[in-house]
């Protein structure tokens, strides 16, 4: 099949492309690289042994995307399926720059479905997050769980959400799949890609491998007076190649047209801070200093996945264990202690 991936570069859409095109699809990426680099993509094209089709747009830019579709069709491979990435995902950052977050993330759906919809195409995977359900009402967290996002961020993720499932229920043949992602972290085995975030990461992994490399002093792990068993937050950690293999299988299996399937990703169990940072010393071999920090503004106790839909609608779950995650991480950090730069 022919998909384009919308944020292809970034870091769960590079990692995905790679297990696409291993499946036998082929990819054409669109991105703007507000947050990524071409240097990722190269690597992807190093990995799969094929140069990545790539087109440097914001999906904001209709008549670029109007062009890729027209493209691609006259060349004998019109697109079938978009799987959208693309966006933006900082938390913090979206209670400051709100319009800014619907804009980019509202803004590209609307004009990605309009253009799909000129284009003849009618399939999309969407990147939603498991941040959809703000504080859980109970863990594992269903499918059917309320949504009830508790920032900006999660609330343009919810309005997207909305706005496909009228999509789906127009009755013009469109095949929606929301995917929920927990916490996706890991890189590929090679090392060769993996999460790259510019200035001081937001995410605990990212934040604990800078640590163990050097870069950083110590973690400061917010809390440590939560309802858990040792007091830290508890999250669901998914590796990203097994995220990117829930893609194949999402692509694979599309919902009948009318209603979305709706999907959590994640491995249905939790892990606390302090498993990840001594999971990661362990399995590094190097220390990992941290020190307890008051509760981040926002954070909840403990949120985790009810994977069954994954597991009985997909035919997919999870297979790395966090140990791999961490192992991953750190062969990439190590490989490339500054990412791609
Ligand atoms: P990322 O920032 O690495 O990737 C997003 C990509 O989209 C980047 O390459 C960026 O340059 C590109 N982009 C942003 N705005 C664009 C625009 N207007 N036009 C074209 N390209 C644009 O982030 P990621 O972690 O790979 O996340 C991918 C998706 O998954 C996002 O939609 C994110 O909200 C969602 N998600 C991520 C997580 C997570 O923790 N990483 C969790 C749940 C959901
Ligand atoms: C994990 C745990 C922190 C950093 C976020 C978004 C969510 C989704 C995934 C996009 C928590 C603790 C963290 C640190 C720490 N993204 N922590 N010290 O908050 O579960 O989810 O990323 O959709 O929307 O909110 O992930 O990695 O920030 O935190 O103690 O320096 O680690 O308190 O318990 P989170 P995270």
């Amino acid at each position: 099949m022919h998909v384009l991936v919308t944020g292809g570069a970034g870091y769960i859409g590079s990692h995905t492309v790679v297990t696409l095109i291993g499946a036998g699809h082929r990819v054409t990426v669109v991105d703007d690289l507000s947050n990524s680099s071409e240097e990722s993509l190269r690597r992807v094209g190093e990995l799969t042994g094929q140069p990545v089709a790539f087109h440097r747009l914001d999906v904001r830019d209709r008549r670029g995307l109007d062009e890729m579709f027209a493209r691609a069709a006259s060349s004998g491979h019109p697109v079938e399926a978009v799987i959208h990435f693309a966006g933006l995902k900082a938390v913090g950052e979206s209670v400051v720059e709100p319009v800014r977050y619907y804009d980019v993330n509202v803004g590209s759906a609307v004009v990605l479905l309009a253009a799909m919809h000129d284009a003849g195409v009618r399939r999309i995977v969407f990147s939603s997050s498991a941040t959809v359900y703000g504080d859980p009402v109970c863990v594992p967290i269903p499918e059917d769980a309320v949504v009830q996002p508790a920032n900006p961020y999660g609330r343009t993720k919810a309005v997207i959400e909305g706005l496909l499932r009228d999509v789906a229920a127009s009755g013009t043949g469109w095949q929606v799949s929301l995917l929920r992602y927990f916490n996706p972290v890991g890189a590929h085995p090679s090392g060769r890609i993996g999460e790259d975030p510019t200035g001081t990461p937001n995410n605990l992994l990212p934040f604990v491998a800078q640590v163990a490399v050097g870069r950083r002093r110590e973690v400061a792990i917010f809390g440590d007076d939560y309802d858990t068993p040792d007091g830290t937050g508890v999250r669901d950690y998914i590796h990203v190649v097994d995220l990117a293999l829930g893609h194949v299988a999402a692509l694979d299996r599309p919902p009948a047209p009318g209603t979305p399937l709706v999907v959590n990703l994640g491995t249905g169990t939790g892990a606390s801070v302090l498993e990840v940072i001594r999971t990661f010393s362990e399995v590094a071999g190097v220390p990992v200093p941290y020190r307890i920090a008051p509760r981040r503004p926002g954070d909840v106790a403990a949120c985790y996945a009810d994977v069954s839909v994954a597991t009985e609608v997909l035919g997919w779950k999870a297979q790395r264990s966090l140990a791999d995650a961490c192992a991953d991480t750190w062969r990439w950090q190590r490989s490339n202690p500054n990412g791609y730069r």
